[in-house]
């Protein structure tokens, strides 16, 4: 059996959410569109599912758009701010995901926005201070684009603290919440923010589904032209049991939230006394105080087979990740690690882990591990 220390990347589907799916494989493949009664039935079951994720977030039902996953969805924030809210001016931080930087980049060139990154210190966290003093500098209409938690190194940005600070400033405030949905409480109500990011595929929902939540006071214009879908938001026939999957995983990650959080918080810092004493010198990256439990990166001094180490897991076994996963296969200078000015001749592995894992899966990592160094 192999072990699965990759849960950043992606998580395996609840078994409960494929038989939630099944049903609308098999049976109920009306077009939501269509008037007649099977396509009522698959509309109907596209709105019960719009219904439970706007309520595990706190959001109304109308501020819920369904997407193809969390990079849509931060594309869309990003992108329908400039286009349809006037924002001339973004800051974020340099330790986003490629979405997010990416956009950015396009946006600079092909729409003349202001782009400003805030520093990050070595743990890659920003200063409040610095941020307040940066949307105080110009009078620009701005948008705050700051991700939740960090999918490669699990640091988190003050998410509460952050919002208050872009009310009081009477900034919008855009979160890539992608690695924090069904992590931690998110209770749109209290906290105000005007764009957020998830993706069924990080909390046991099936991938290539994901979605936005548009505060009610942004009227943005469509994303995808065509039909009607979304509220003419986004045109396209709807991933229909996609959708109804990501509700049902979205409603049980929350439900067994800090059953979850608690085992996998364990599994976590297991790992981490174990490598420590298996590797001397061994660093960990991001906060350590502050963090997404998932997530435990380590940068492992020059050691014989230290280049191979992640080949040298997975024929034995284990799949682990080096810098971010959405972009795996390229073997590239991760630009977080870059960001946190890590130690460039250093090896670092993301192990990152989900309730299906297990204490003795850690000991048998680090048993293999201990092989592979040896
Ligand atoms: C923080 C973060 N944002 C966005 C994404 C992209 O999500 P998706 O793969 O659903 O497009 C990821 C995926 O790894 C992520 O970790």
């Amino acid at each position: 059996m192999r072990i699965y220390f990759d849960n950043a990347a992606t998580t395996p589907l609840d078994e409960e959410v494929l038989e939630a799916m099944l049903p609308y494989m098999r049976g109920y493949y009306g077009n939501p569109s269509s008037i007649h009664a099977d396509g009522r039935q698959s509309r109907m079951a596209i709105e019960r599912a719009r219904r439970k994720i706007a309520l595990q977030i706190g959001a109304s039902i109308g501020e819920i758009f369904f997407t193809s996953g969390g990079t849509e969805a931060n594309n869309m924030a990003l992108k329908c701010a400039v286009r349809d809210l006037g924002v001339k001016r973004i800051i974020s931080s340099p330790t986003e995901h490629h979405c997010i930087l990416h956009t950015l980049d396009t946006l600079e060139k092909s729409r003349g926005i202001e782009v400003v990154y805030l520093p990050v210190d070595s743990k890659g966290c920003i200063n409040m201070d610095v941020l307040s003093e940066t949307i105080d500098a110009s009078d620009k209409k701005t948008m705050v684009s700051l991700m939740y938690a960090n999918n490669e190194i699990g640091t988190l940005h003050d998410f509460e603290r952050i919002s208050i600070l872009c009310d009081e400033k009477g900034v919008l405030f855009h979160s890539d919440t992608v690695q924090a949905i069904g992590q931690f409480p998110i209770n749109l109500d209290e906290t105000k923010v005007s764009f957020l990011a998830g993706a069924a595929h990080k909390f046991h929902g099936p991938k290539g589904v994901g979605f936005i939540y548009v505060n009610g006071d942004n009227i943005i214009k469509p994303y995808i032209d065509g039909g009607s879908q979304e509220r003419n938001m986004r045109g396209g026939t709807e991933n229909l049991y996609g959708i109804v999957g990501m509700a049902e995983a979205l409603e049980r990650s929350c439900k067994a939230m800090e059953e979850r959080k608690n085992h996998v918080g364990e599994i976590r810092s297991y790992m981490k006394e174990q490598l420590l004493q298996l590797i001397p010198g061994i660093l960990f990256n991001g906060c350590q105080e502050q963090y997404l439990h998932k997530v435990l990166s380590v940068s492992i001094p020059p050691i014989d087979n230290g280049e191979m180490l992640l080949m040298l897991l997975d024929m034995a076994g284990v799949s682990a990740s080096g810098g971010s996963a959405c972009s795996s296969g390229v073997e590239h200078e991760s630009h977080v690690l870059t960001a946190i000015q890590g130690h460039p001749d250093y090896k670092t592995i993301r192990f990152s882990f989900s309730h299906h894992n297990t204490k003795n899966e850690v000991d048998q990592v680090i048993e293999k591990l201990r092989g592979i160094i040896n």
